[in-house]
């Protein structure tokens, strides 16, 4: 069954502004809600320097599920990820309207400090980015910061479980000291991910966590995610439909700053319900 009487976009140059015009005051398809969300997202709308990126999105993030964001370049899937923890308070001339809240405190509300904030919700990019210190370093450096431990002792282990559960620790044990950066690119996500994990985050975003590895690392990567979905929220951008797949339980398709449907993973990818989702996985549209 399709909702929308938007139609078929076939034409990659057509007309952005007659399509936003058409656009205009959409409401998602399917359930934007979740029972006993960790993290909820009310009416969010961006700007960049006044130009809206994002339209009006309303969605929750459960416990214990991975949520993937798909949608044509541009759409503004990683605008959205970034208003999860603020990092687009790093972005001059971004403005974020609307309501976000993590365990129900309004996460841009003034009491919050946004460094805590991003340990609550950590980010893994595209593109691994370990420090230039040791392996070690990289993952103690978050506990540190934050004074989470009290000894060296306490350090280590933290070092060591986090590396445990990111599933590297059996590839890394033996060089602890050496070069983060000296490591392979899968192996370099991997550690990414264990010092995301090193400060006990709730939820955690990845922006195309894959795209810059091989499919091994890939296959490893997406198995991680499966077994990290015991203790996080994962909110993963990918595009990758197989990979949206794969690791899913909910799939959200977002378009042109709308946030167009949210369903589960599998109903989203077999029975779409708006004409927009059911272009893009076909292969229409994007
Ligand atoms: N720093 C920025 N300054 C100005 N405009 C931006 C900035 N970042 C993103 N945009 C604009 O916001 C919109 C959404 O971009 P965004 O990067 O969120 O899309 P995306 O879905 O993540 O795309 P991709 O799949 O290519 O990564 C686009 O029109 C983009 O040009
Ligand atoms: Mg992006």
């Amino acid at each position: 069954m399709i909702d929308s009487q938007i139609p078929v976009i076939q034409d990659k140059e057509h007309d952005k502004e007659k399509e936003l015009e058409m656009l205009k005051g959409l409401k998602t398809v399917g359930e934007i809600t979740a029972p006993n969300p960790r993290m909820t997202c009310r009416n969010v709308n961006v700007y960049y320097s006044g130009v809206q990126a994002i339209f009006g999105v309303s969605l929750d993030i459960a416990g214990n599920e991975v949520i993937a964001m798909i949608g044509p370049s541009g759409c503004g899937k990683s605008t959205f990820l970034r208003c999860l923890n603020r990092m687009n308070d790093t972005i001059e001339g971004c403005r974020v309207e609307g309501e976000i809240t993590l365990d129900s405190e309004n996460i841009y509300g003034s009491k919050i400090d946004v460094v805590p904030l991003r340990a609550q919700v950590g980010i893994v990019f595209q593109k691994p980015n370990p420090f230039p210190k040791s392996i070690y370093e990289n993952v103690a450096y978050g506990p540190k910061i934050h004074g989470l431990t009290q000894n060296k002792a306490e350090l280590d282990e933290i070092v060591e479980r986090s590396l445990i559960k990111a599933g590297l620790w059996g590839e890394v044990k033996d060089r602890m000291d050496k070069p983060g950066t000296g490591l392979s690119g899968g192996q370099q996500q991997r550690l990414c991910i264990a010092r995301t994990i090193a400060v006990s985050p709730e939820v955690i975003l990845m922006d195309e966590p894959c795209s810059a590895l091989d499919p091994i690392a890939t296959a490893k990567i997406e198995d991680l995610i499966d077994e990290l979905r015991e203790q996080y929220s994962i909110v993963i951008v990918t595009h990758s439909m197989q990979q949206a797949s794969r690791v899913s339980q909910r799939t959200a398709y977002f378009h042109l700053g709308y946030l167009v449907e949210v369903g589960p993973t599998p109903q989203i990818f077999t029975k779409p319900r708006h004409r927009l989702t059911e272009d893009y996985i076909t292969g229409r549209f994007g």
